[in-house]
């Protein structure tokens, strides 16, 4: 899940090219490069480390071009440094690629067979040499490309340019994300309409299998079989999009900050707020359903875990939730004509869109809930389901979370009505208990200076316990894993009445536990679980309301107080302060938030 852009223009390239990387860093950004035509001859510029070291070396170039392809890294082959940075090259072309060549291994003994030499440690390697070789047998390049696809097996996204071809950039597509953009005597390559955005609005996305021969006089696209196929021109709405930290110091604080407003506009989307009604989802007839399978990674994995919760006591429809990387390979039977839903922010997740090949082939219909409209598993899925979060910058995902929260709970409602569970004076309920919901976000963000301090003696710590029951269990897990993906330090969530089996031997002195415990009716029981910690010493910070702060008889170090709301929202409300927990702790470890080592936002392989 690299980024990828390339670019046939009227101006110099390397700058553009390397501004689009720019908007691609949230795929990865371990390295970068370009690699742009000088008079007819390939110049590669590549640098390890975030993108401002390439932006340092292009300071100190001159070389420019008008046509250039760029890629912003995030490794699975070969360690992140300047010589496994794409672009890579031969004599006759340079490449670049987003996924994973599953037969490398093989192409490369047999290529080194024939003399070629490798230079890094990538499976992007072979697919320079193969289709240099196939052009110094004789082939066009384009024809070369062509006869190298199907030598490749696994997901890939690939731009190429060619020596002494200054009015040729070819592409190809399968599995990962690939589109072209139009603009007036130039073409584009870029992995999303993001990429393209300050270009062009007029946008091809390649189907799958797809490669594309770009001239600046247009595009010719071909399918998996080599025939020449037309796909549709969209205006992407991703283009009037500009990555804006306003007055945040990074994108992660602004977008949790956002949160009230996007959940209240995604709410408002799901639920008729004036009459009390969830809007039915067109295309689903949730009387047929009698089985709900979801699937989906991460943070999206944890929205599915709280909805379980939603879909199962809201509209008594049973649910099995999967991590989809397991759920992929699970060989799960699933009978035909049931609901798979699968949830991703990006909507390029590499697990959750093969988890919604397999439910497909197992003749499921496939809701997708996805901010990215324009995304991979938004075109294939029946339904989509859209976030209206806008786009989310922040590698950890904050906004996009409680957006997804937001549109389970009222899809949650509208399938409780559906199903004929759910009366209309109980529907009228939960949808006025969810339009609070902006409101009491806004005041658990006042939360921010106390978070703040008591992110100060959570810095100071190397491991962490997350406690919740309910709809807090998986509102713990998400807690825990914001904390140990920013900030390092190594966080596990888990429901509060497991702590006995095994995790409370953990507890001493140094081991804080951030219990999250709106006084619902688990409450007692969670107390009671709070007390089994607090007897061994270990440090906690509850995370409640004032009834909960006032029957909780426990000398927390910190207890974190929300206003008292029903329970069903609790999850979106409660979200908020472990965001800011680990958010605050990150910024006092110094680490780098927006872009924490290791991770990608869109992970585009298994
Ligand atoms: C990556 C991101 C996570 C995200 C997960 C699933 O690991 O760093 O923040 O939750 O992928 O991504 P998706 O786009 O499918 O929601």
């Amino acid at each position: 899940m690299c980024g990828i852009i390339g670019i046939l223009g009227q101006t110099p390239v390397a700058p553009l090219l390397v501004d689009a990387l720019k908007r691609l860093e949230y795929r990865g950004y371990d390295s970068a490069g370009i690699a742009t035509l000088e008079d007819g001859s390939i110049e590669r510029l590549r640098a390890e480390g975030k993108l401002r070291n390439l932006e340092a070396k292009l300071a100190a170039s001159r070389k420019l071009g008008r046509t250039g392809i760029g890629h912003t890294r995030w490794a699975t082959h070969g360690a992140p440094t300047e010589r496994n940075a794409h672009p890579h090259a031969t004599e006759r072309l340079a490449v670049v690629h987003n996924g994973i060549i599953e037969n490398f291994r093989e192409l490369r003994t047999e290529l080194e067979a024939k003399g070629r030499r490798f230079v890094s440690d990538t499976d992007t390697e072979v697919v320079a040499h193969l289709v240099t070789v196939a052009i110094e047998e004789g082939l066009s390049p384009h024809a070369a490309v062509a006869a190298v696809l199907p030598r490749l097996t696994g997901a890939f996204a690939l731009a190429f340019v060619f020596d002494g071809e200054e009015d040729l950039l070819i592409g190809a597509r399968r599995g990962s994300p690939l589109a072209i953009g139009f603009g007036t005597s130039e073409m584009f390559l870029g992995s999303d309409a993001i990429a393209l955005g300050p270009f062009t609005d007029e946008i091809t996305y390649l189907d799958d299998g797809d490669h594309v021969v770009l001239t600046r006089a247009g595009a010719a696209i071909f399918d998996e079989s080599g025939a020449a196929v037309t796909r549709a021109i969209v205006r992407s709405q991703g283009a009037t999009y500009v990555a804006d930290k306003g007055n945040h110091r990074h994108f992660m604080v602004k977008e949790i900050h956002e949160q009230p407003e996007v959940v209240g506009h995604t709410l408002a989307h799901y639920l008729d707020l004036a009459r009390g009604e969830a809007r039915a989802p067109e295309g689903i007839d949730f009387a047929k359903v009698d089985r709900l399978s979801i699937t989906a990674c991460g943070t999206a994995y944890y929205a599915g875990s709280v909805a379980r919760y939603w879909f199962e006591q809201i509209a008594r429809l049973p649910v099995d939730i999967d991590i989809a990387s397991e759920f992929r390979y699970r060989e799960q039977p699933l009978a035909p004509g049931g609901l798979s839903m699968v949830i991703s922010q990006s909507g390029e997740t590499a697990d959750t869109l093969a988890s919604l090949r397999y439910a497909r082939a197992e003749g499921q219909k496939i809701a997708a809930v996805v901010n990215v409209r324009e995304s991979t598993i938004a075109r294939e899925a029946d339904v989509v389901l859209p976030l209206l979060a806008g786009p989310e910058i922040g590698v950890a995902s904050t906004k996009a979370f409680t957006a997804q929260l937001a549109v389970l709970a009222a899809t949650a409602i509208a399938a409780g009505k559906a199903r004929g569970v759910l009366s209309s004076d109980a529907e009228a309920h939960l949808v006025r208990a969810f339009s609070e919901v902006p409101r009491l976000m806004h005041e658990a963000l006042k939360l921010d200076a106390q978070i703040e301090a008591l992110a100060r003696e959570l810095s100071k710590v190397r491991h962490c316990l997350y406690l919740g029951r309910g709809t807090s269990y998986p509102i713990a897990l998400e807690g825990a894993l914001k904390l140990k993906e920013i900030s390092y330090i190594h966080a596990e969530g888990y429901a509060a009445g497991e702590l006995k089996h095994g995790p409370i031997a953990l507890i001493d002195e140094e081991m804080p536990v951030v219990v999250i415990a709106p006084h619902d009716r688990l409450f007692e029981k969670t107390v009671s679980n709070m007390q089994e910690v607090a007897a061994r010493g270990g440090r906690i910070i509850l995370i409640t309301d004032k009834a909960g702060r006032d029957a909780a008889a426990i000398d927390a170090i910190e207890t974190l107080v929300l206003p008292e709301m029903p329970s069903s929202v609790t999850p979106l409300v409660y979200a908020i302060p472990v965001q800011l927990l680990a958010y605050h702790t990150a910024v006092i470890m110094g680490t780098d938030v927006d872009q924490p080592r290791n991770l990608a936002k869109s992970v585009t392989v298994e």
